[in-house]
């Protein structure tokens, strides 16, 4: 016979529930107002686009859509997937809703759940949180590289993230005098010494070189570091963008260093890449990845059309603030209200209604409970005051407000509880 087994969230999905949330709330909300000053609006794509998206995107051939993809057939037969990023829907929104008719760039963020069927550990989910932003347009000047880096880092800067560490890297653009001529010598260079790779890394001279430049393999560091850099191979142009973006960063103050192994893992980028690291995540440590993808939109059918954009792991920058102590205290209440009587309980709802509407969060009571015990549970709850309401407070019209922390108690009317409550809010 079937046991009734508990429910439990699936491997690599959670839930998030407060005190938690209370910092999840925040982080996007400040995430909203510096993105805001920035001029950037928020899309909300749908998590379900169609497989052959991503697979056009971010590269049949990469790990995400050839193995961490979660896809169905819907109803219609059509393949369809959970979506493992955001910057390819982005781009097929720009092109479904003729966005090239608006003033450029557009400038859009968004903040949701996505996707990956990777081997869950501290920092990596199966589905995990993003707050991301693209610009895309008709320019690639430099300055909106390091406007969109410049942008995150404010953003880092003001929820308090901390050991916060940029890199920065140009993979140039896919044309034999730059990137191809590059990744043709390190293919050569790496079968040299295909003897000492690990089996990933074998398979990658391949299928994509320069993503044996992340490998975090302990005993091919050494190799890895003799190979050439795709800094001494980009055509001069894409080297003139770089040196512009860097000196871009410069006049902005926004300090980085340059990491000539940071490829990323998606095929769509060129020129600009970027990471961000922070404290405290052990191995899943980058805070943030992104990059210009020119050309993209053209790609999946559109006009041509320059991106550049960026993802933060929001997952992983809430653990990061928790680990340096910048987590959240549980929610409070301001006012508890304890009652005692049916007459005093219809006065209680009734300042409920009005304290709540003045913005107070309140407590009241479904039941009521003896004196001793609500102001218990008043404690527990960590509320601030209590408002003691019997009959006798009632019929008097003077409350008692009692302050937990001192316990100190006062005698007020109710238009005086109301100033009082608000002076103390704004005493802070
Ligand atoms: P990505 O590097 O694949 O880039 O992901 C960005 C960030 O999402 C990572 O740095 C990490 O913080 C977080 N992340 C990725 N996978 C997981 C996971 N399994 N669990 C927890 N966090 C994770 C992109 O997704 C690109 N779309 C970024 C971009 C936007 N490039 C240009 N525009």
């Amino acid at each position: 016979m079937a046991s009734k087994s508990k429910f439990q969230a699936i491997r690599g999905t959670r839930d998030l529930f407060p005190p938690e949330t209370v910092l999840w709330n925040r982080v996007e909300a400040a995430a909203r107002e510096v993105f805001g000053t920035f001029g950037f609006g928020e899309i909300r794509p749908p998590v379900i686009e169609p497989t052959e998206l991503f697979a056009r995107a971010v590269g049949a051939e990469s790990d995400i859509v050839g193995k961490e993809m979660y896809t169905f057939r819907d109803a219609d037969e059509s393949l369809t997937s959970l979506r493992p990023e955001a910057t390819a829907s982005v781009c097929r929104a720009y092109i479904e809703h003729g966005m090239q008719q608006l003033p450029q760039p557009v400038k859009l963020y968004y903040i949701g759940p996505m996707f990956r069927r990777e081997r869950p550990q501290k920092g990596r989910y199966r589905q995990f949180y993003q707050i991301g932003a693209e610009v895309l347009g008709g320019t690639d000047a430099p300055a909106i590289d390091a406007e969109v880096i410049e942008m995150v880092m404010s953003f880092f800067e003001r929820v308090g993230l901390t050991g916060v560490e940029l890199g920065i890297n140009s993979i140039g653009h896919n044309a034999p005098e730059c990137r191809q001529g590059y990744v043709a010598k390190l293919r050569g260079e790496l079968e040299k010494v295909k003897d000492k790779l690990g089996e990933d890394s074998r398979r990658r001279i391949e299928t994509n070189p320069l993503r044996v430049l992340d490998s975090k393999l302990e005993h091919e560091q050494a190799l890895i570091a003799g190979l050439p850099k795709i800094a001494d191979h980009l055509c001069p142009d894409c080297a003139k963008h770089y040196a512009e973006v860097k000196r871009q960063l410069q006049l902005r103050g926004v300090l980085y260093h340059e990491n000539w192994r940071l490829v990323r893992g998606l095929d769509y980028y060129m020129r600009t890449t970027f990471e961000i690291t922070a404290q405290g995540l052990g191995s899943q440590n980058a805070v943030c990845g992104g990059g210009r993808y020119d050309g993209l939109v053209e790609i999946l059918g559109g006009p041509p059309t320059k991106g550049i954009g960026f993802a933060i792991g929001e997952d992983r920058l809430i653990l990061s603030l928790q680990e340096a102590g910048k987590g959240s205290a549980a929610a409070g209440r301001d006012v508890y209200i304890a009652w005692m009587g049916e007459h005093a309980y219809a006065t209680a709802a009734r300042a409920a209604k009005d304290l709540r509407h003045a913005g107070f969060s309140v407590e009241l009571p479904p039941a009521e409970l003896k004196f001793g015990k609500s102001l218990e549970r008043a404690d527990k709850l960590g509320s601030r005051y209590a408002l003691i309401l019997g009959d006798n407070e009632v019929s008097e019209g003077s409350w008692t407000l009692k302050t937990l922390a001192d316990g100190k108690q006062q005698k007020l009317t109710e238009p005086e509880l109301l100033n009082f409550l608000k002076s103390e809010r704004a005493a802070g």
